[in-house]
């Protein structure tokens, strides 16, 4: 998706050479008449019979009384003003884009002014300008995104939407409109990346293709980058990690990007830490077949921590962050790791592979203890398609939260529901580590089937010390669905990017 994204004002739509658009976005409330002011827009035909239900389309051919250019608008109902979320905003959006790419408009915009007025006149008063700004114009850019890479017949012959504006009529809404369309474009374009990454299949996303797309990241953002082979991992004493690669052809990469802004060179860094399973087979424990080819999307915890780094160097970032990608493939061959198998971590502890499967804690695990030990972090975040267990407990849109700081939890829980990201805690006691013993290491690395969430993240825990600050995301169940809706297509949702990317940018 190549789109450009920018802001315009009201008159500039109307320049219908250079910067005109072909469609406006504009909202209206359920049996409420569109905001007057639109001359004219009240006595159009097709809105004879628009209800204003949430996401209902009208799409009006317009003239404004005393200009030429702009042709169309696209109004789209938000329904009832007692029923509004930010979902519904979202969808309205994301609906009225879809309509537009349908018609094969090639310039588009959202009439900011207009929404955040009708929002207002609704009573919409519990999210500030810059949010509602932000996701009603990102969600409309989300919409458009598709993953097409491998379709040889092009699905659409008259080609794709090429701008993007966030318009603006008062000359007071300017720096809101600028700040934006610079905030979709940076983060759509993050976003874009996570999600040709998690898509992407394994023959062709492998750690390997990792390294490329971080380097590609590192070489346009001025990020450091340095990357930990097979070898390196084993030399280091990352048993752990190791065991996970073996059984592949493949071998594994633990990428690390260090993003370090002047002034900030010497800072405690904020660490983030992606699973970056290419593709998870479950190995030796091998998985069942139906479904199996969902593992491609195993990396979606690194592809949005690079995703985030993407993001945050657009926004330029004020601070230092160290982004690890850690990535395998699970896979079972001659050499692969066995059942029963003794692996020694970095940490020194030992862990006894009770099932192959369970592969993503042991590259994670190493992964925390090198991560503590080279930059003494601020705070670690870790996100990871860690346990299926998650989906069962919270379903496919929600993240479990493990988090060792309760202002932090509280930050990620607010920052999730504006943005999406949405998270849930889960408790990080100590008793669900006794089900992960093991007669013959310090642990096991599966436990009981109950509370395996828990149990994961426990695991985890014993892989860095107690005093430093730690949240784990796991991302098992709204990383990747199969289920499309009109914000965004079957497959990846680059789930986390943003919540990172607040973490990031925001967090104290
Ligand atoms: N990658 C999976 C978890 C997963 C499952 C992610 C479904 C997305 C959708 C992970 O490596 C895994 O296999 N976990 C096991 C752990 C178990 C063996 C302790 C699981 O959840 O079954
Ligand atoms: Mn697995
Ligand atoms: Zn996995």
């Amino acid at each position: 998706m190549k789109l450009n994204i920018n802001a315009i004002s009201w008159a500039d739509c109307f320049a219908a050479e250079q910067t005109g658009v072909d469609a406006a976005i504009l909202f209206a409330w359920e049996d409420t008449p569109p905001c007057e002011c639109f001359a004219g827009l009240r006595d159009a035909p097709e809105l004879k019979d628009f209800k204003g239900k949430a996401s209902e389309l009208a799409l009006v051919y317009y003239r404004d009384p005393e200009k030429i250019g702009l042709e169309r608008i696209l109004l789209v109902g938000l329904g009832d003003p007692a029923k509004f979320s930010l979902t519904v905003l979202r969808m309205a959006a994301a609906n009225a884009m879809r309509r537009a790419r349908e018609l094969k408009l090639k310039r588009t915009g959202l009439v900011l002014d207009q929404m955040l007025c009708t929002l207002q006149k609704g009573g919409i008063s519990q999210f500030d300008e810059t949010a509602l700004a932000r996701e009603g114009a990102i969600s409309a850019a989300h919409a458009l995104y598709k993953y097409d890479r491998f379709k040889t017949v092009s699905q659409e012959e008259a080609g794709e939407m090429e701008t993007y504006s966030i318009i603006y009529k008062q000359p007071t809404r300017r720096e809101l409109a600028e700040c934006t369309a610079e905030f979709v474009q940076k983060v759509s374009s993050g976003v874009c990346l996570t999600k040709n990454l998690c898509n992407g299949p394994s023959n062709v996303i492998t750690p390997a293709a990792m390294e490329a797309a971080a380097a590609d990241v590192a070489a346009r953002h001025g990020f450091k980058i340095s990357v930990l082979r097979e070898q390196e991992i084993r030399e280091k004493g990352m048993g752990a990690y190791a065991a996970v690669f073996n059984g592949s052809a493949l071998g594994g990469r633990l990428i690390i990007l260090e993003w370090a802004p002047e002034g900030a060179e010497n800072e405690a860094p904020l660490v983030f830490i992606g699973k970056g399973l290419t593709f998870d087979s479950g190995g030796i424990s091998i998985k069942p077949a139906a479904g199996m080819h969902e593992m491609k999307s195993d990396m979606a915890g690194a592809a949005a921590v690079l995703g985030m780094c993407e993001a945050l160097a657009g926004l330029r970032c004020p601070r230092r962050i160290i982004a690890m990608l850690a990535c395998a493939e699970n896979m079972p061959d001659g050499a692969a790791m066995r059942p029963g198998d003794i692996v020694t971590s970095l940490s020194g502890k030992t862990v006894e592979i009770q099932n192959t499967d369970a592969e993503g804690r042991l590259v994670l695990s190493d992964t925390l203890t090198y991560a503590e030990q080279t930059y003494k972090p601020r705070l670690i975040v870790d996100i990871a398609t860690l346990t299926g267990a998650c989906r069962v407990a919270l379903g496919g849109e929600v993240a479990g939260m493990f988090c060792t700081d309760e202002t932090l939890q509280e930050f990620a829980l607010k920052a999730g529901q504006l943005n999406g990201d949405r998270v849930w805690p889960l408790p990080l006691w100590d008793e669900f580590f006794d089900n992960m013993k093991s007669i013959t290491a310090d642990m096991s690395n599966a436990g009981s089937r109950e509370g395996g969430a828990i149990n994961a993240a426990l695991f985890l825990r014993q892989f860095i010390s107690r005093e430093q600050t730690w949240m784990h995301l796991d991302i098992a169940g709204p990383a990747y669905n199969e289920k499309g809706n009109a914000l965004r297509e079957p497959g990846a949702t680059a789930f986390g990017l943003r919540l990172l990317l607040d973490i990031a940018m925001n967090w104290k």
